[in-house]
């Protein structure tokens, strides 16, 4: 897949002998403990950590991590992720107990080349959520370039993803230019036939993102909760199994304009489901879901069905697990979905989050074109939306935008 990036990138400016302030998605799930449990972002970000510092730049880090709500949380510092990235990265992390003011400002200015600090969790300050403007100045003052490499957040207008960017030269980090490459290209020329899988446990989002992608989809394989909402308009018999009822006359919608444009929606002819959806528990696959029981997977028939697109397939994408594949025997649909994706030679593209998560756990990532590191990110960019950490990252073509963005014109370096 031609994965050039409309956005510059940290190739196409001058970092050697620089300070560079770099925004990474380093929210990464966690053990009980705090310790990282999962640190496929950080390892995706290694490329354009390793990239700068091998140009002889030094590094200024900033993540957020969970949901901390502008307080300090203890089990959300960021210590346990400076410490993953300490050993994949293999030198030292200083990291940061503070975000802002006088001892980072003194940290950064002291950086030497090839040296990175890690500030602490943003989300700490009430200000980062808030596109505070002088918190964002603030940020700007540690770094002389500032880089956007956590698409994972893009879809965020915070102070380290948006704000910042008017500070600074600004320019989009290895991993988010391969991000914004991967889905422009699914959404501006796929190769036909172009097949979505589209599931999860969520409806929200998912019905623009639908609509949207009828421009350019052939064939949708729908399941999951959207698939229950499409399936309550029809007399497949769902018993318990919730569809979003206050969204039915959207599903409606869904499928006339389906009809309009000529495009197929194949959705479940059968379930597994079962009286508790957990490992042990009884479960059966049938048409219908019995009363009392919950539907959790799709069943052997519609695996059937959704085979034969995938193998017709030249361009797949899929957001959303069609099971809930945590609890076997709930994870054999995705699971055999996932291997169909593996054995097709068609583009194949992964939205983040639960789905990425499915096909790390099955095994199968590096068997796919691209998979997302961003969960809400690559929903919205379904969705169509212009994701406000990319809109404001400098254009590769001069006037090629729709606004002058991250011009470099720096307000002040260091506050004396
Ligand atoms: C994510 O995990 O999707 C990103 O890190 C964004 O997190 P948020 O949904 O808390 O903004």
């Amino acid at each position: 897949m031609d994965l050039a990036s409309p956005k510059k990138t940290v190739r196409d400016v001058a970092v050697r002998g620089k300070r560079v302030l770099m925004r990474v998605d380093f929210n990464c799930p966690q053990h009980e403990d705090g310790s990282v449990a999962d640190d496929l972002r950080i390892r995706e970000a290694l490329p354009t950590l390793r990239y700068c510092l091998d140009e002889g730049a030094s590094l200024i880090l900033m993540s957020h991590l969970g949901r901390p709500d502008g307080a300090v949380k203890e089990k959300l510092r960021l210590d346990p992720v400076a410490r993953r990235l300490e050993s994949l990265i293999e030198c030292p992390v200083m990291k940061l107990n503070e975000i802002v003011g006088p001892s980072v400002r003194q940290a950064a200015q002291g950086l030497k080349p090839g040296g990175i600090l890690m500030l602490e969790n943003l989300r700490f300050d009430p200000r980062e959520e808030k596109n505070d403007p002088a918190f964002a100045r603030e940020l700007a003052w540690l770094g002389e370039i500032f880089v956007n490499d956590a698409f994972g957040t893009a879809h965020r207008a915070h102070a380290s993803t948006e704000g910042v960017a008017r500070h600074l030269p600004a320019v989009a980090g290895l991993l988010m230019a391969r991000e914004i490459a991967a889905f422009n290209k699914i959404l501006s020329e796929p190769e036909h036939p172009f097949v979505a899988i589209i599931g999860g446990a969520k409806v929200e989002g998912k019905i623009d993102a639908i609509m949207n992608l009828m421009q350019h989809v052939d064939t949708f394989l729908i399941a999951g909760r959207i698939g229950f909402t499409l399936l309550a308009t029809t007399d497949y018999p769902l018993a318990n199994s919730g569809p979003q009822l206050d969204k039915l006359d959207v599903a409606r919608q869904i499928l006339s304009e389906a009809r309009r444009r000529k495009r197929r929606i194949v959705l479940p002819v059968d379930h597994r489901s079962g009286p508790k959806i957990e490992r042990g528990a009884p479960s059966e696959v049938k048409r219908g879901v019995r009363d009392g029981w919950a539907a959790a997977d799709i069943g052997t028939e519609t695996l059937v069905l959704f085979e034969k697109e995938i193998a017709k397939a030249r361009t797949i994408l899929w957001n959303g697990p069609v099971g809930v594949f945590e609890v076997p025997p709930y994870d054999q649909g995705s699971r055999a979905l996932a291997e169909a994706l593996a054995r097709s030679s068609a583009t194949t593209v992964i939205g983040g989050g639960d789905t990425a998560r499915s096909i790390l756990e099955f095994g199968l990532a590096d068997k796919m074109t691209h998979v997302s590191t961003g969960g809400g990110a690559s929903l919205e960019m379904l969705e169509g939306k212009e994701l406000p950490g990319v809109a404001v990252l400098q254009n590769r073509e001069a006037g090629s935008g729709k606004r002058e963005a991250g011009s470099g014109v720096r307000e002040q370096k260091f506050r004396a």
